[in-house]
């Protein structure tokens, strides 16, 4: 199916409705990990070089209405000052006279940015009406929120109606890198970690697909449980243990590799003493937290031929920094991996991994959270779905 690239809209001196995916950690008034604005400059440099007015979108949180708080304010600040030759206004609303009128005024290369989309219920809906308000503040869409890329939210699906859409740049890379993990080159490893326990359809596609999966993590627990492995008390998922036993029982349980060794904690607190124990000899009380070095050597060993490795969920309570060992250690390893595509997807794995500076290791790390899951699960995004309705939509027209 195909779409628009960027670079077959005729965006000489238009005005660009850009969505972007600014929903970034936030905290005591501050951004704290500004990755996902980062990764939208490349588009946003191609738009003014192009000398484009550009109006970026971004939903932040999950506010109920109106609010101080999400407001989108902070974000303009920082875009502002990572682009600081030119000029960001952030606009008080997302459409109506005066939004329309100053954008209308500003000159070519201005930035404007519209207040929060999802103060607007109308935008989760994916009502035509308000996507209609929104087309109407520009003359083309371009599609750069990968993150939201798995909502059918109308600046994200409806509003490809009514304006030629193309895909950004961020957007395309992030397609072809986890089309990649689609489609592995052999041997292929799959890491399956993370504290949630929802990734049956993940879990499928892994066996299905790679060579082996190798499960941290409190997934790991899930399955020795399954396998009538005392945890002590260790995170599981008892709605979890049937499918994990399936799993052992199926055609792909040479594939699931588990660890051989924990770290544990006496207690689920941050100062409760440590120890390294065999996966076996968990006690009742104990609590499991990261992997044991047995086990990162294990995966290590596994690794080390791999042409591709996709990563997705953090290996230990990576909250806490002690239990965060395994996590670094493999995330250091795949650094060394000259000859491999490594993938990670998923939004604790990103912010583990930008967390403790390994991103920059691994050939791709997704802006999406729940956007890379879909993906790699297989599923097909609406975002994309519009885009390609929009190409045989406009096609002809744009000739
Ligand atoms: C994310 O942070 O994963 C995306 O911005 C999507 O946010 P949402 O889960 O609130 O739709």
């Amino acid at each position: 199916m195909k779409r628009f690239l960027l670079t077959e809209l005729p965006v000489k001196n238009k005005t660009i409705f850009l969505r972007v995916d600014y929903n970034v950690p936030f905290s005591d008034g501050k951004i704290t990990d500004n990755t996902k604005i980062k990764a939208s400059l490349p588009t946003i440099k191609y738009l003014l070089q192009n000398d484009c007015k550009i109006v970026i979108a971004t939903h932040f949180g999950r506010p109920k209405g109106f609010s101080k708080e999400f407001s989108v304010a902070p974000l303009a600040k920082e875009l502002q000052r990572l682009l600081p030759n030119k000029k960001v206004i952030p606009l008080p609303d997302c459409f109506g006279k005066k939004v329309l009128e100053t954008i209308k005024n500003g000159k070519s290369q201005t930035i404007f940015m519209l207040e929060n989309l999802r103060f607007y219920s109308e935008e989760e809906k994916n009502d035509s009406f308000f996507a209609h308000s929104l087309a109407s503040l520009a003359d083309l869409y371009v599609n750069d929120a990968f993150g939201v890329a798995h909502r059918k939210h109308a600046s994200v699906c409806a509003i490809t109606e009514f304006l030629p859409s193309a895909a950004g740049l961020l957007l395309e890379t992030e397609i072809r890198s986890l089309s990649q993990a689609l489609h592995p080159e052999r041997p292929s490893v799959w890491i399956m970690g993370g504290a949630k326990l929802d990734k049956i359809a993940l879990l499928r596609l892994a066996l299905e697909k790679y060579d082996y999966v190798l499960i941290g993590g409190a997934l790991a627990f899930t399955f020795l449980k399954a396998k009538s492995i005392p945890v002590g008390v260790s995170k599981t998922d008892s709605a979890f243990i049937e499918v994990a036993n399936k799993i052992l029982k199926s055609k792909y349980s040479h594939k699931i590799v588990l660890p051989v060794d924990f770290a544990v904690a006496e207690s689920f607190s941050p100062r409760a003493k440590v120890s390294l124990v065999d996966y076996n000899h968990l006690q009742p009380h104990q609590v499991g937290l990261d992997l044991g070095p047995k086990t990162v050597a294990l995966f290590i060993r596994y690794l080390s031929s791999a042409k591709t490795v996709v990563w997705n969920g953090p290996l230990g309570y990576i909250e806490w920094t002690k239990f965060a060992v395994s996590t670094k250690e493999i995330g250091r390893f795949l650094g060394k991996l000259e000859h491999a595509v490594t993938i990670a997807g998923g939004g604790e794995t990103a912010e583990a991994l930008i967390k403790y500076h390994l991103h920059h290791h691994l050939t791709h790390v997704s802006t999406g959270g729940g956007a890379a899951l879909e993906f790699l699960a297989g599923k097909e995004l609406p975002a994309l779905e519009s885009l390609e309705n929009n190409y045989k939509r406009f096609r002809k027209r744009l000739k």
